[in-house]
């Protein structure tokens, strides 16, 4: 009763609600071809990301991990006319990657890839100042959240939306001598607790990506 049964919900819904298309499969397709790792967000995820940005309105989006571009497709689809997102990733060739499936999505004109270490990127991106981001999604090396989150806490605009993902870890989450990347997690749950500025969730998931979750932060109005 577990991933079989997680993978065909995933699937039923996927096939009933609309989560994918032949563009969203190239980018799977093509990382896959290439060599990256499938650790993606599921097709569901992806439109839930995408949902939530249009929910907001959002207009300008921050991506900190990139792999081969798959949420950034769905995210850049929610930017309204105008719209930009900057995804930040370490690798070169997930770098490449991603810069092929945007363009081949159309999305090229909206997603700029920008590569190197987040930490090292973001203050330059800060002191482009220009507009605030309406949201942020962390989904890069787990170690680091804390430090993105604050990163993110300055670059988001009031009433915007901070989305942390792979927060549960298979429920590592709550073993405090857990690894490096449980560290993070912590970390990040304890400075979101003690931030007057945000009011955060989390949420568990299971699906086609097993058994996870994910942090949705509200920068207050
Ligand atoms: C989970 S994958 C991102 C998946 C992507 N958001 C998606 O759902 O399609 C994490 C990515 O973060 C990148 N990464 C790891 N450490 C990083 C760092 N310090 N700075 C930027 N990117 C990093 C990895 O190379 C990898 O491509």
């Amino acid at each position: 009763m577990t991933q079989p049964l997680w993978t065909a919900v995933d699937g039923y819904f996927n096939d009933s609600l609309g989560a994918n298309d032949a563009t969203l499969d190239h980018a799977l397709a093509k990382s896959r071809a290439e060599g990256l790792p499938a650790i993606a967000v599921a097709a569901n995820q992806g439109k839930l990301l995408n949902l939530l940005a249009r929910s907001i309105g959002a207009k300008a989006i921050l991506e900190v991990g990139t792999l081969g571009g798959y949420s950034t497709i769905w995210l850049a689809r929610a930017l309204g006319e105008g719209g930009r997102l900057v995804t930040l990733e370490i690798d070169p060739h997930h770098a490449a990657v991603a810069r092929a499936n945007l363009a081949f999505a159309g999305l090229d004109g909206v997603a700029e890839v920008r590569q190197g270490p987040a930490l090292e990127l973001l203050p330059g991106l800060e002191a482009e100042s220009g507009p605030p981001f309406d949201l942020v999604f962390i989904d890069a090396d787990k170690p680091s959240n804390p430090g993105y989150f604050a990163w993110a806490l300055k670059m988001t605009r009031p009433g915007g939306l901070i989305i942390v993902d792979n927060v549960v870890r298979g429920g590592a989450v709550i073993d405090e001598n857990g690894d490096a990347s449980v560290q993070g997690v912590r970390r990040l749950a304890e400075l979101i607790a003690a931030e007057p500025r945000v009011d955060a969730t989390a949420l568990q998931t299971v699906g086609d990506k097993g058994y996870d979750g994910l942090i949705v932060a509200l920068v207050k109005p």
